[in-house]
């Protein structure tokens, strides 16, 4: 039996179709910051960003950010995944919006305002206010409004005897009664997009104020036709928490925080003290691992099953397998295979890769280098540029003279090697298979396979498994000039 496909007729009626502005223009005056505000970020995200993201499950038709101071700044950062459109002049929040028009009106029924100092929200939250809008025919604006312990700097929500609302009045121009109203607004609204742009344009100047206020188009729908504005309350400021200076951004970056740490455990991820244990948003981390006190996770960080991180881990865009152990140590833009074991004091720097069965010590910096399986790296060492092969041992002291004048040359050695204790591995330079470098060497030209060479410069003074490849050792002759003594 065959299905027929689904025709116009039979599907459902589409939604309404939805357009999100958000408004990314302002200063941030009060951040005292040269850095634009909404670019601040929590939990390793930017505030806007979290904005966006708390949309996008929306999927609304048009995704418009209105730029304006650094604006560049906030373009560069969020990148060519929105539509952006510029407010010359902050002129506050009704005008920031009125520049969204020429994109929006007509490509949308209902418009979603944000506003990208606000990071806390839910999407669940804004899915239900877009809902709850949707409901109500002849509606022109959904407030999202919230009962908070402490009002103070935010807009409150002003209702006649009925209790319909009618007004917002901002705090600073509040009367002593008006100031004392709890229910805030949380500067998230659905508009009906017909209504608001003809209306919008028309907008004044809030008196006293030398601002287009958003917030004034309330009145103006209410003026216009009575009971056409309604509200979604919530309770707390856990989500609508407005971002306007770095005590308010502190106290955003413990609830976002807090929600990734509850994510976590839930997922089956040991904390020792979560308090001290810091994950950004887009980390991500295996059943079972434990994270001791002080870890702090950073952006792309992808972190296995079975690991055990800390005290005091740092890792940034680091990605470590399953079943691995890491110190007190930094792990910068690196990977880690599985079953690695890294000490403290270590750093990975960029381009570092640790094969599964790696050790490392203390004090080991690695950058820019492949170390193959089983590789131990046990102190003081720096491996840069450098190819490591299998089972090969770093000795204590270990130097790859990876730089000289301006230029990053490599090292490559081979698997099977021992490197003794303060070797300088003067690159380029290549130490072959199962050859041995004696302590303090300072390697200036290549090691065949299988030899041991010893001084300054290193030369050749026996050979390993065998003998050289003339006498069925495992390779090459030497070169000239490093020919092992009679
Ligand atoms: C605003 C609301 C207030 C609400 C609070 C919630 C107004 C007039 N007031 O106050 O009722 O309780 O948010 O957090 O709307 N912006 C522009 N262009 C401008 C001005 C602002 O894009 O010309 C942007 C800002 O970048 C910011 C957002 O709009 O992301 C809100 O502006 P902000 O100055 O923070 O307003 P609040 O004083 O917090
Ligand atoms: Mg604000």
């Amino acid at each position: 039996m065959t299905t027929e496909p689904a025709t116009e007729e039979t599907t459902a009626s589409p939604s309404p179709r939805l357009a999100a502005v958000v408004l990314a223009a302002g200063m941030g005056k009060r951040m005292r910051s040269k850095l634009p505000k909404v670019l601040h970020r929590i939990a390793g995200v930017p505030l806007v960003e979290h904005v966006v993201r708390a949309v996008a499950p929306l999927a609304p038709a048009r995704t418009v950010l209105v730029v304006g101071h650094g604006g560049e700044q906030v373009q560069a950062v969020m990148g060519s995944g929105y539509e952006y459109v510029t407010q010359a002049q902050q002129l506050g929040t009704g005008h920031a919006v009125l520049q969204a028009r020429a994109t929006v009106a007509g490509q949308a029924d209902t418009v979603l305002v944000l506003y990208g100092d606000s990071p806390l929200l839910r999407s669940t939250t804004l899915a239900d206010l877009v809902r709850l809008h949707h409901s109500r025919p002849g509606v022109r604006a959904t407030i999202l409004t919230c009962i908070a312990e402490d009002p103070t700097g935010y807009g409150r929500i002003i209702r006649d005897a009925g209790g319909q609302v009618f007004d917002i009045v901002e705090e600073r121009v509040a009367t002593p009664e008006q100031r004392a109203l709890k229910e805030t607004n949380s500067g998230i609204y659905c508009f009906d997009s017909a209504w608001l742009w003809p209306r919008l344009a028309e907008l004044l100047v809030h008196p006293g104020a030398g601002e287009y206020y958003l917030t004034d188009m309330i009145a103006v729908a209410i003026r216009e036709q009575p009971g056409s504005v309604q509200t979604f309350q919530v309770s707390g400021m856990e989500e609508v928490a407005g971002i306007n200076n770095r005590v308010q951004l502190a106290e955003a970056d413990l609830v976002i925080r807090n929600r990734i740490r509850t994510r976590w455990m839930l997922e089956g991820v040991t904390m020792i003290d979560p308090a001290t244990t810091y994950i950004d948003v887009d980390v991500t981390l295996g059943q079972d691992t434990i994270l001791y006190p002080g870890c702090y996770l950073q952006g792309q960080t992808r972190v296995g099953a079975d690991c055990r991180l800390g005290p005091q881990a740092r890792l940034v865009d680091a990605v470590v397998g399953d079943g691995c152990v890491v110190g007190t140590s930094l792990l910068e833009d690196c990977v880690v295979e599985d079953g690695v074991d890294i000490g403290s004091f270590n750093h990975l720097r960029p381009g570092a890769y640790l094969s599964t069965g790696v050790h490392l010590g203390n004090f080991a910096e690695v950058k820019n280098s492949r170390l193959g399986r089983n590789v131990s790296q046990g102190h003081f060492s720096y491996i840069g540029d450098a190819e490591v092969g299998d089972n090969t041992n770093i000795g204590a002291g270990t130097i790859t003279a990876n730089f000289n004048n301006g230029v990053k040359n490599r090292t490559q050695i081979g698997p099977n090697v021992f490197i003794g204790s303060d070797s300088v591995l003067i690159a380029p330079v290549e130490v072959g298979a199962g050859a041995q470098t004696g302590a303090g060497a300072v390697v200036n030209k290549d090691v065949p396979p299988g030899a041991l060479v010893v001084g300054v410069p290193a030369r050749v003074i026996r050979w390993l498994n065998g003998g050289p490849p003339e006498r069925g050792g495992p390779a090459a002759p030497p070169r000239e000039g490093s020919d092992p003594p009679a």
